[in-house]
């Protein structure tokens, strides 16, 4: 008889985000005439750079020809855009990352899952409170928790309370962890780190012998010039840090999906005799054996990024969401509504109104407004009180959705 992974019964009943859509569709169905306006998942909403397109239709005649079709490609990402990736993310910023380092893949949520296979059963693992899900979800997954509690919180992960109090950002904890997440520009809250706060995290790091997981998908989005934009900035992080980063929220790419994973080539874990085993072996064995590859097309596409006509409309589009994230704090703020983030990242974290549960808010708004976010307490217990409005949309559903909570909550 075959028998499942029983840690998979352990999970919350759905996935943060589906859930979320299964509510929203119950709801369009029973009322077809809602105008419904999405703030909820942060996924993007303009369209493609034409510099991405561009070198797509081409890489798409280069598969036309016998010359230059391509078949698979090398599991790691092709040279070309590990090295425009290396010069200009990483480099530029006077990072020491080499382009063999550079892993590419079709998604960070995909990697951030991906990478625990390299590691034990036996970490201790910290993530912040609230959390992007996927953080959680697969340590669940992967048996590294036991059930969750009364909070929905699991047991055998370390939850590092994110809160006003303390900016958002994580207290370095008291305790040893082995594995420690961190997400800057912050996914749900919108905070940001600065190189202080995260050269604490790497001196914790290097004299705990840990692993941070910095998943930087949302740097783009950092417009003040004294914020890092890489863990790598900070001395010392290529000794204890995996950084995962995004083509999907800088230029578009949610549904054309390529991503990247770097990993420090000296960088090491322990083995069960006690040696010191790298970890890019490791890392490039799982994806030669797991991986194929991200396919030539997607791979021109995002290397066209970094092309002058690409840094300019990549400028753009990020421009276009933040004024969109300006126009959403401001009008909140306005509305008399607490609101944090959203300044360099695209989430605005909100404080419900009127002492609010988060799902009690989802629902009041998604009736009340037809305007759908994210209920806080999906990240975690203590986003209870607080709901993520996210900026990717168009100007005018940004603007029209925000009048709606303005006249119906304003406090
Ligand atoms: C979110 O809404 O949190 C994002 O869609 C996360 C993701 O990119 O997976």
């Amino acid at each position: 008889m075959a028998t499942i992974n029983n840690n998979y019964l352990k999970l919350k009943a759905g996935y943060l985000f589906p859930e979320i859509a299964r509510r929203v569709n119950a709801f369009a169905a029973a009322h077809p005439d809602a105008k419904i306006i999405r703030l909820g998942i942060g996924d993007v909403t303009e369209p493609l750079p034409s510099a991405c397109r561009d070198a797509m239709i081409q890489a798409i005649a280069d598969m036309g020809n016998r010359d230059t079709f391509k078949g698979y490609g090398p599991e790691q990402g092709y040279a070309w855009l590990r090295e425009k990736i290396a010069a200009h993310d990483f480099q530029a910023r006077g990072c020491d990352v080499d382009a063999s380092e550079i892993f590419i893949s079709d998604g960070s949520k995909c990697d951030c899952g991906n990478i625990l296979d390299i590691f034990g059963d036996d970490n201790a693992i910290a993530v912040t409170d609230p959390v992007y899900p996927v953080y959680v979800d697969t340590n669940v997954m992967a048996g590294h928790t036991g059930d969750t509690n009364e909070r929905g919180e699991y047991g055998g992960l370390v939850y590092l309370p994110i809160t006003a109090d303390n900016n958002f950002t994580a207290e370095i904890p008291s305790q040893k962890v082995d594995l420690i997440y961190l997400c800057f520009p912050n996914n749900p809250t919108g905070a940001t780190a600065t190189k202080e706060h995260l050269k604490a995290w790497v001196d914790y790091a290097r004299a705990h012998g840990s692993i941070i997981f910095f998943d930087t998908a949302y740097e783009a989005f950092i417009t003040d010039p004294n914020l890092p934009h890489s863990i790598y900035e900070i001395e010392g992080a290529r000794d204890c840090a995996i950084e995962f980063r995004s083509f999907s929220k800088n230029a578009g790419f949610t549904g054309t999906r390529c991503a990247f994973t770097v990993v420090p080539k000296k960088l090491t874990a322990k083995a069960a005799d006690g040696s010191d085993v790298e970890l890019w072996n490791l890392w490039n064995r799982r994806q030669s054996t797991k991986f194929n590859g991200v396919s030539y097309i997607v791979q021109r596409g995002a290397e066209a990024v970094y092309s002058e006509a690409g840094q300019v409309q990549v400028k753009e589009l990020i421009g276009f969401y933040m004024e969109n994230a300006r126009i959403i704090r401001e009008k909140l703020t306005a509305a008399g509504i607490a609101v944090y983030g959203g300044v360099n990242a695209p989430y605005v974290w909100v404080k419900t109104p009127n002492g609010l549960s988060s799902w009690d808010f989802f629902d009041k708004l998604l009736s009340s407004c037809n305007v759908v976010g994210t209920p806080g307490s999906g990240f975690g217990a203590a986003g209870e009180g607080y709901f993520r409005i996210s900026a990717f949309n168009s100007r005018e559903n940004v603007e029209e959705a925000m009048q709606r909570i303005a006249d119906k909550f304003t406090v």
